[in-house]
């Protein structure tokens, strides 16, 4: 049982992540101050014991009273939608952000956990791409803004380890789906399954040969947890490893739905990263995690998320 602060605590994954460690017995300070998140994600922990919002912008200087255990790092604006339109806020909670954040891990005495994200590798040329790979990203095109952030929060991480001899974690976080991703956030799952269940078409990115793997997140929360516990600095890749091209994700999306969308495409944004798969030969070593929701009952489970988003009836 512990104190954990975590940052974007509104957002997607941080509001799963408050579910959990309340569930697990510990007390949440969920920090956010709502650029992409929304305060429905966590409405229904208002009143709980044990659960705390402050709306808080923590590229700011960041305090929190009372003793805290661990720091969860989360805040930022993640879908590519959201980090063209925010880009200097994106480089700013990347960085300040994280540097505020590791501050009052250290005035805490707590352990740090930094969500970095498998765009640290770019657009790869090494594949599955291990944490041992350096990564080919273009820090001046448009999604060096978020690419470039985490990176320079992943050395910021590893420097408050070396200096100040900080418990930190790094996970590199590779696509993950599921509730509480905004039906228009611009994700290919969530672009997918709202589209489908509009009976709109399908917009695909250049021919769709493109591949990517997609965890369903209730695995990677638990896989966050594992890493938290675990005794190790990381990075550690956290993922599913099953890879689909973006054609055949389209595809399984239109089955699980029942949709008769047809598919178009459009074309492919700038640097979008050809292939992306997580190697998971260290953190299967050290996590002994593994993910257990295909992509087929995942895919069932945010459908039926996203009917509700859109006020439709469940099918019969
Ligand atoms: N979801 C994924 O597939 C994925 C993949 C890789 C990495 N990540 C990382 O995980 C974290 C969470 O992503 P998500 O998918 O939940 O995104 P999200 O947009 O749903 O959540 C991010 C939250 O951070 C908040 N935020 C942004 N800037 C802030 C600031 N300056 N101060 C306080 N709060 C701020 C937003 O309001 C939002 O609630 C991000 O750091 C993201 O980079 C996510």
């Amino acid at each position: 049982m512990g104190r954990i602060v975590i940052t974007g605590g509104a957002g997607f994954l941080g509001s799963h992540l408050c579910d959990r460690f309340l569930a697990r017995g510990d007390e949440v300070v969920a920090l956010d101050n709502l650029s992409t998140g929304s305060v429905t994600n966590i409405e229904h922990l208002f009143g709980r014991s044990g659960f705390t919002f402050v709306e808080q912008d923590v590229s700011q200087f960041v305090w929190v009273p009372g003793p805290v255990d661990a720091v969860l790092h989360f805040a930022s604006p993640a879908s590519p939608v959201d980090y063209l339109e925010l880009p200097i806020q994106t480089l700013k909670v990347g960085s300040l952000g994280t540097h505020n954040t590791l501050g009052l891990a250290k005035a805490k005495g707590a352990r740090y956990l930094l969500a970095s994200t498998s765009e640290v590798y770019g657009d790869p040329e090494v594949h599955p791409q291990p944490e041992s790979y350096w990564g080919h990203v273009n820090p001046i095109g448009p999604r060096g803004v978020y690419d470039e952030a985490k990176r320079f929060g992943e050395a910021m991480t590893m420097a408050y380890h070396r200096s100040h001899g900080l418990d930190v974690r790094i996970v590199r976080i590779f696509n993950v789906y599921g509730p509480r991703m905004r039906p228009q956030d611009g994700r290919v799952v969530s672009n997918f399954l709202v589209q489908a269940l509009k009976g709109e078409p399908l917009t695909v990115y250049g021919d769709g040969s493109q591949t990517r793997s997609f965890c369903y997140v209730d695995d990677e929360i638990e896989g966050f947890l594992a890493l938290l516990e675990a005794d190790t600095t990381g990075p550690l890749n956290i993922g599913n490893p099953g890879e689909f091209t973006v054609l055949e994700l389209a595809e399984l999306v239109l089955e699980v739905t029942g949709s008769s969308s047809e598919i178009v495409h459009e074309p492919l944004p700038v640097d979008d990263p050809r292939v992306r798969k997580p190697d998971l030969t260290r953190t299967r070593a050290i996590l002994g995690w593994e993910p257990k929701i295909d992509l087929r009952e995942g895919l069932v489970r945010t459908a039926a998320y996203f009917r509700t988003c859109l006020g439709q009836d469940p099918p019969a």
